[in-house]
């Protein structure tokens, strides 16, 4: 596990606690501990798990996180609307290096996403060679055709604009216009794009897995720290 060895002002900065400038006024304010003795000076040099705010653990070093995506809120730290960062605890959003999404989902989609500071780890599962498998469920606006499942399962659908046809796609019906489609890459829109490349079109896309981690236990909104070490 991550202990890292740095200055305190830098430490609780880096964590989102503080700014460096305000790390003198923060350890008059917060009783800030090493190994339970009281710490004043702000440029000693400690290691993470010896630190305590009010006798509270430091936040983890590095956050990986679980999110149940509601509709409306955007995965990007620029765009203009309600960003899915200000669902998190305000401290985390004054971390640096910064959380960030692992993918994407578009703002109307609901569902599984994860989140983390880890640019390693972030790098590694957003690449397109990543096998991570992701589960949808998905509302169409007209009843299946019927070869849907067939022509995502062959591996030769060609969406426009693309240069290599799709992995291989599992679809299974749930009713006439819902089904769950599980796809192992994350071409930009590719559900909605795959539904619209069958004549159909998506009303609602909810994504129930990413890997194995699942919102079922979580209100929309709500998110959970996941053990990095054992994410994916
Ligand atoms: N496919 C889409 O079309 N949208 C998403 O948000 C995710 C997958």
């Amino acid at each position: 596990m991550q202990n890292s060895y740095k200055r305190v002002d830098a430490h609780l900065s880096s964590l989102g606690y503080c700014s460096r400038s305000e790390a003198k006024k923060f350890v008059k304010i917060f009783r800030v501990c090493v190994r339970g003795i009281r710490l004043f000076q702000t440029d000693k040099k400690v290691y993470h798990n010896d630190v305590t705010i009010n006798e509270e653990p430091l936040d983890p070093e590095t956050l990986t996180i679980l999110m149940h995506k509601p509709s409306g809120v955007i995965c990007s730290h620029e765009d203009a609307g309600v960003l899915i960062y200000s669902l998190l605890p305000e401290r985390w959003q004054r971390r640096n290096p910064k959380i960030s999404t692992i993918g994407r989902l578009d703002g109307d989609t609901t569902g599984a996403i994860l989140l983390t500071d880890d640019g390693g780890l972030n790098h590694r599962l957003s690449s397109p060679k990543s096998d991570t498998t992701k589960l949808y469920e998905v509302t169409l606006f007209q009843p299946l055709k019927g070869d849907e499942a067939e022509l995502f399962a062959s591996g030769t659908l060609l969406l426009k604009g693309e240069k290599k046809p799709l992995l291989p796609a599992k679809m299974e019906q749930v009713s006439d216009k819902v089904v769950r489609v599980e796809l192992c890459e994350g071409k930009y829109h590719q559900v909605k794009r795959m539904f619209g490349a069958v004549g159909n079109k998506v009303v609602a896309l909810h994504r129930i897995r990413v890997g194995e981690h699942g919102v079922e236990d979580l209100a929309v909104g709500e998110h959970k720290i996941l053990d990095s070490s054992v994410v994916l």
